[in-house]
């Protein structure tokens, strides 16, 4: 994935616009998602924030892959008459993406707001990280990856959204994580904070960009005053708070959670590269030791660019959540009850047959690989 980072401020950008501009928002939803700066959130954070300064946004225009200059013409030509009536277009893309933008719409005033810094990926913190930075930046290779706000921080860029300049600063307070004292941000989200600690806690239906859900069940914790264990990814920070966060007992517990979700799917077809792979080798697990009784649902190929195999399905609901979150579509719904329960496509239709734009946010959400593109889908198959 291309990783970018925002290079204006809100007021820069804002020097740039005339208040009798007629603004549309142009954001990719792929990479730039990613690096917390595209997708339909930030997009419509920035139009309101552009509306209460008094700017007048007449558009937003969502799409997949802005680096395609074929893409940006289609929609060009599909949108004719907002493009037509616009006077500003603001690239929320890497800058690849702003320069397709800037080919096709050569007449406007066509403003970025990013510095493309190289290629990374998800740490095994599911952290978004840098790991092979451009020669400008004057970094090196780091297997690891850097930490974006770090990169941020050395080349002067900004490690979040616009909205982040008007947040006040949240405050610090003092949390006990395994009998060790740390601050952390007030009313931040508990496993965040704890990832961000260093503390391995397996997670799979919580992903940071989207609502936490709290259906896995592996990230339970145990804090001090409350009956049983608590999912920290649906636990907010609090002052004082005392967490057995790693140990022995959690450790079994999160082994047998593991296996259940095993159970429920048909986890030998699983790819290498899966996070719930992943958990499955980091715990030794060879063989679960329940078995459910699942039919083999047929796979999914209607779409043109992706394919869904419900049989891999862990019910984790992050597809759910990223077609409604980040891409502002409500394709896919859970249907039925209980262990009848499956991820559907509108009213259980074909994905292909249904109005999915193929913006691809639920296949990059996707933790078992349901969800996959249908190029690669096709490699494993060969
Ligand atoms: S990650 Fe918290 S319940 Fe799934």
């Amino acid at each position: 994935m291309i990783i970018s980072l925002r290079s204006l401020s809100y007021e820069e950008l804002k020097q740039n616009l005339d208040k009798d501009d007629k603004i549309v928002i142009w954001s990719c939803n792929l990479c730039i998602k990613y690096c917390s700066l595209g997708g339909i959130e930030k997009a419509n954070i920035l139009e309101d924030m552009l509306i209460e300064d008094g700017y007048g946004v007449i558009g937003k225009e969502i799409v997949s892959e802005s680096c395609l200059l074929n893409l940006v013409r289609r929609h060009k030509m599909n949108k004719e008459d907002i493009f037509r009536k616009a006077t500003a277009i603001i690239v929320l893309a890497c800058e690849s993406g702003y320069e397709c933008v800037k080919t096709v719409f050569n007449d406007k005033k066509v403003i970025k707001i990013v510095r493309t810094v190289g290629v990374g990926g998800l740490s095994s913190f599911g952290r978004v990280v840098l790991t092979v930075p451009f020669e400008w930046t004057g970094l090196d290779f780091n297997v690891n990856g850097y930490q974006l706000y770090r990169v941020a921080e050395k080349l002067g860029l900004y490690p979040d959204f616009f909205d982040a300049e008007k947040k006040p600063k949240s405050k610090m307070v003092n949390i006990m994580v395994n009998g060790r004292q740390y601050k952390v941000k007030e009313g931040s989200n508990l496993l965040d904070a704890l990832l961000s600690l260093g503390f391995k806690i397996p997670h799979l239906c919580y992903q940071p960009e989207l609502s936490p859900a709290g259906k896995c069940r592996l990230c339970l914790v145990k804090i001090k005053g409350e009956k049983g264990l608590l999912p920290a990814c649906c636990t907010q920070v609090e002052d004082g708070m005392e967490i057995i966060a790693e140990g022995k007992e959690l450790n079994h517990l999160r082994k047998l959670i593991l296996e259940m979700i095993m159970a429920e799917c048909d986890y030998k077809i699983l790819s290498r590269r899966s996070e719930l792979q992943y958990l499955i080798r980091k715990y030794h697990i060879n063989e679960p030791r329940f078995k459910l009784l699942k039919k083999t649902e047929p796979i999914d190929e209607s779409s043109e660019v992706f394919v869904r195999n419900p049989n891999i399905c862990i019910l984790c609901g992050r597809c759910i959540r990223a077609c409604a979150e980040l891409s502002g579509q409500r394709i896919l719904a859970f249907a039925y009850r209980g262990s009848k329960t499956r991820v559907v496509a509108e009213l259980n239709k074909p994905i292909g047959h249904t109005d999915c734009a193929a913006c691809m946010a639920c296949v990059d959400s996707c933790p078992t690989g349901a969800l996959a593109p249908k190029l690669i889908y096709q490699k494993t198959l060969c």
